[in-house]
């Protein structure tokens, strides 16, 4: 039905691809900010500029600015629309993935259409030693075995066989050790330990699900290690020039004497400035690994598809609504960091608008909880002077 990149041995990566490990889809908004040495501008619509009526992102090439008006109906969002502008289309679905285990209304939004679809509002995979090509075609629990082609039990922590992260139970990865893999539980590793697997971003460095700090460094013979958790070298938000793939650097690793190097990203500001990417020590970041870390202790993580286990829609099917919100929330905070900096709200609100609404709900959920709080403590003293 949907066509699901198979997770293979993926680890985390920095903020940036993020996005990859959920299928919830993205704000695919016309945007030149990748390309144009020059970053564009950002601002909201003047009443000078007409706009037809599902325009939500006008580009006006010669002056390389965007002109932003935000959607007013909720149902729907601005999506990239025909030439260089961007228009109000139906939200898409957030049953969009289905894989086992994850929320659904009807069997339609399930990817396993041979196992009984969508019961209780569950997508349905299927069972062990049921007949397998994919890993995501089998229930919570099980992993497609490649070599038997059947659903079998993942790993538990301690054992050995596996070859990627999803043949391990869900809160564990697999490491490689003289080719045998072994499953450990996610962020086990501390700083300086050896792990045989680490996603370089660029040359030096990159990330690893098994390491506390997610990031790890190659060393000079060729081996990975992971790293402390090095920060942004200057007060934040860092503004830098040189956009690309290198153009900010982490301050020094006392370590292994390594700056990493990071991205600088042009932002949709009405300056056209860029802003530096965070580094995982930066305390957003520290505050996105510390609500993952309690998403890989909850019970829920089980109930997903080993391939999904790090899906939005597994997430909001299986923990409470505000630790998924503010998941959510610091998730696009620090993927979208260097995009929203200095950014106008009618911007944010059309080109950033995930982030934009993770924001409203998870600040939502805080408001929740004081009103809640004044409640009792208005109740408290009403009791208090009935008393006298
Ligand atoms: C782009 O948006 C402008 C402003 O709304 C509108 O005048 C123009 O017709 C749009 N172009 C296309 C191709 O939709
Ligand atoms: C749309 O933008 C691209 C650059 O991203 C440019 O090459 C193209 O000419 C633009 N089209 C129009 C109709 O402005
Ligand atoms: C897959 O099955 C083979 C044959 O039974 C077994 O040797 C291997 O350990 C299994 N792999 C996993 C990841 O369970
Ligand atoms: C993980 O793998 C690396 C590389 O093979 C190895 O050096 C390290 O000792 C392993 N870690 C554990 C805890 O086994």
């Amino acid at each position: 039905m949907i066509n699901i990149l198979l997770l293979g041995s993926f680890s985390f990566i920095l903020a940036k691809d993020l996005s990859f490990y959920h299928n919830l889809v993205e704000n695919d908004v016309v945007s030149l900010a990748d390309q144009a040495a020059a970053c564009p501008k950002y601002v909201c619509k003047t009443p000078s500029i007409s706009f037809s009526e599902d325009t939500c992102i006008y580009l006006d090439m010669p002056a390389s600015t965007y002109y932003a008006q935000p959607c007013t109906e909720s149902s729907l969002s601005c999506q990239s629309g025909p030439e260089n502008n961007s228009t109000c289309k139906a939200r898409p679905s957030i049953y969009s993935s289905g894989f086992p285990g994850e929320g659904c209304q009807t069997s339609a939004d399930c990817a396993v259409e041979d196992y009984q679809g969508c019961v209780n509002s569950i997508c349905q995979g299927a069972p062990e030693n049921a007949a397998c090509v994919y890993t995501w075609q089998c229930n919570p629990g099980l992993t497609c075995n490649t070599t038997t082609n059947t659903c079998t039990p993942q790993l538990k922590i301690g054992e050995t066989g596996c070859t990627l992260l999803t043949d391990c139970v869900n809160n564990a990865a697999c490491n490689i050790t003289h080719n045998v893999g072994t499953c450990f539980e996610l962020g086990s590793f501390e700083p300086h330990d050896f792990v045989s697997d680490c996603s370089l971003s660029n040359g030096v460095s990159g990330t690893s699900n098994l390491c506390s700090s997610w990031s790890c460094e190659v060393t000079n013979n060729a081996h990975f290690r992971c790293l402390d958790p090095v920060k942004s070298n200057q007060q934040l938000p860092v503004k830098c020039t040189a956009t690309g793939s290198s153009g900010c650097a982490s301050s020094k690793d006392e370590f292994s004497g390594i700056q990493v190097p990071g991205d600088c990203e042009c932002g949709y500001n009405p300056e056209g400035d860029s802003y530096c990417a965070l580094f995982p020590g930066d305390p957003q970041y520290q505050a996105f690994i510390k609500q993952s870390n309690k998403w890989f202790q909850s019970k829920g993580i089980f109930s997903c598809n080993t391939a999904a286990r790090f899906h939005f829609l597994c997430m909001k099917t299986h923990w409470d609504s505000d630790n998924y919100n503010k998941y959510v929330y610091y998730n696009y905070l620090i993927e979208d960091y260097p995009l929203m900096q200095s950014s106008l709200s009618c911007v944010l609100d059309t080109m950033l608008e995930p982030y934009a609404e993770a924001k409203k709900s998870y600040n939502a959920g805080d408001d929740d909880s004081s009103d809640a709080s004044h409640i009792k403590l208005l109740a408290a003293f009403a009791l208090a002077f009935a008393a006298f």
